[in-house]
């Protein structure tokens, strides 16, 4: 009695938990697979902000809010004090600004989900790019045009090379001035 349900759940339960835990890792990793494949990934952001609305038809320039891009590693994401800078009197009866006024006065950062992340081992410098004049479309596409960021490319090791070994090719804007990057193992991982 005892075997014989052992038995049955050898070849009845077994294979169809088998098979549900297949399916289960299978379906996790297709959806996680756009945020680790990148391209493509666009995750929801806790304040309905448009760049396409920004930075597109009001024309506020990318550094006003993104500080760090000629003078530092990081880009920056702004905190809500910038959007302040205007919302203390723009739309403010509109829901998605109310979420914004209450993060700022209750002085909880805006809790952004990022869209682009390289992992510790790798080191990567917007100021060294953007110096150069490398715009930022060249690595995140034609965000003014955005209503919702979603990456465009995903930063592979070879993405970078591929355009560090033919930066007059991917850069023809910058014609001649432009040097190649480096492919030496220690510029990017130190
Ligand atoms: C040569 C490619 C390249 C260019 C050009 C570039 N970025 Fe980036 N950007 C990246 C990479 C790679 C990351 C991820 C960096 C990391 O995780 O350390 C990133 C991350 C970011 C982030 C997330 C926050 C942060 O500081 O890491 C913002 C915002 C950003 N970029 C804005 C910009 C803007 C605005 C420009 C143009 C002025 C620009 N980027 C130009 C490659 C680029
Ligand atoms: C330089 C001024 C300025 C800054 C800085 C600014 N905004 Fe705006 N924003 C505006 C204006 C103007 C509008 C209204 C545009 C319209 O009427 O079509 C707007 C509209 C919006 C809307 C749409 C509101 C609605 O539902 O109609 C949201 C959401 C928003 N902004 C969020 C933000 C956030 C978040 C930040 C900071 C990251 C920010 N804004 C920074 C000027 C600004
Ligand atoms: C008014 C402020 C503002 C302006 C102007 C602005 N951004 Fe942003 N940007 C943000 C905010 C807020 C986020 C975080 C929310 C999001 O991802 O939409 C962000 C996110 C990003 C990201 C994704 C960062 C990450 O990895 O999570 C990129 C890339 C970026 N911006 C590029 C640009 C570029 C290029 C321009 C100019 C064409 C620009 N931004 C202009 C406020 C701004
Ligand atoms: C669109 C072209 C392009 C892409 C994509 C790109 N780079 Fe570069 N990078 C350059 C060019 C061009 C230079 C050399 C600039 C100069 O010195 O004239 C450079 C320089 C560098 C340097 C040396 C300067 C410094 O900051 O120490 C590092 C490191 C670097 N890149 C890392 C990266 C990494 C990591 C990635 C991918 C996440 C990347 N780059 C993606 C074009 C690119
Ligand atoms: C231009 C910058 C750059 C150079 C040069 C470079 N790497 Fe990378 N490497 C990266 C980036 C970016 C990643 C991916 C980071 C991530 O996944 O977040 C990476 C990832 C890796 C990984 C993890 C596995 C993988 O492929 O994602 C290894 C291992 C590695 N690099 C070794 C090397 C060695 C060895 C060299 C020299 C022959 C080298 N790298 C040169 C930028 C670079």
């Amino acid at each position: 009695m005892e075997k014989q349900h052992l038995d049955r759940i050898l070849k009845i339960r077994l294979p169809i938990t088998i098979g549900v835990i297949l399916v289960a890792v299978a379906l996790t990793f297709l959806i996680s697979k756009s945020e680790r494949d990148g391209v493509g990934y666009q995750p929801e952001q806790p304040i309905k902000y448009s760049h396409l609305l920004h930075a597109g038809q009001l024309k506020i320039d990318c550094k006003y809010c993104h500080t760090g891009v000629e003078k530092a590693r990081h880009a920056g994401v702004p905190s809500a004090s910038i959007c302040m800078n205007c919302h203390s009197v723009a739309r403010r009866d509109r829901p998605e600004i109310i979420k914004l006024v209450k993060y700022y006065t209750d002085g909880t950062p805006i809790p952004w989900k990022r869209v682009y992340k390289l992992g510790d081992f790798a080191y990567f410098n917007h100021s060294s790019h953007v110096v150069k004049g490398i715009n930022c479309v060249h690595c995140h596409g034609d965000v003014a045009n955005a209503e919702v960021i979603s990456q465009k490319m995903s930063f592979r090791m070879s993405q970078c090379l591929s355009c560090h070994r033919d930066a007059h090719n991917r850069l023809p804007e910058l014609g001649d001035k432009i040097k190649n990057g480096p492919v030496n193992c220690s510029n990017c991982h130190r």
